[in-house]
């Protein structure tokens, strides 16, 4: 693969953040399995139902620039996949768990909210409005996902694991 212009590297990210949007439909549904704690498991499935959208608009995007949809390893996920598996597997008590899903959820959004911030600032670099909007779209729910996780953490997650 040769990157040569501000297009092809558009391309690459692209399909680094679609095999992460497309791994997270699968993992998710494992994180929320493994929460108990009912508001923590409610947040992770809306955020499901949103990522199963965020695949929906990155087709649209390849779309947009005539790509047909394809997705690349992301080595950065894989080691974040692979802490949060760890945390599930490692760790019984089941509150101080919740703390640490809710954390490795944090840290996906993270990645997730890096990518789609470089990907619509490049769009709009780009011309390419429409591409720009999908992806700003995504980005905001990436940001409310992440708050939400957060006020979560505070408000109950956290405090049951240090009780
Ligand atoms: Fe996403
Ligand atoms: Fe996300």
């Amino acid at each position: 693969m040769a990157v040569k212009s501000l297009d092809d590297l558009f391309h690459e990210t692209l399909k680094d953040i679609y095999y992460v949007e497309k791994k997270l439909v699968r993992s998710i549904p494992k994180l929320a399995k493994h929460a108990s704690s009912p508001e923590l498991k409610d947040a992770l499935e809306s955020h499901l139902r949103e990522t199963e959208m965020h695949v929906d608009r990155l087709e649209q995007v390849f779309n947009i620039i005539d790509r047909r949809p394809s997705a690349k390893k992301c080595e950065a996920y894989e080691g974040l996949a692979k802490e949060a598996d760890e945390v599930i597997e490692e760790i019984d008590d089941p509150e101080v768990c919740d703390a640490a899903i809710a954390a490795s959820a944090q840290t996906i959004e993270h990645y997730e909210m890096s990518r789609y911030g470089t990907l619509a600032t490049w769009a709009k670099e780009l011309n390419m409005q429409d591409a720009a909007e999908l992806l700003e779209t995504t980005l905001q729910e990436e940001k409310a996902a992440d708050q939400k996780l957060s006020a979560l953490a505070e408000q109950h997650v956290n405090h049951r694991a240090a009780a």
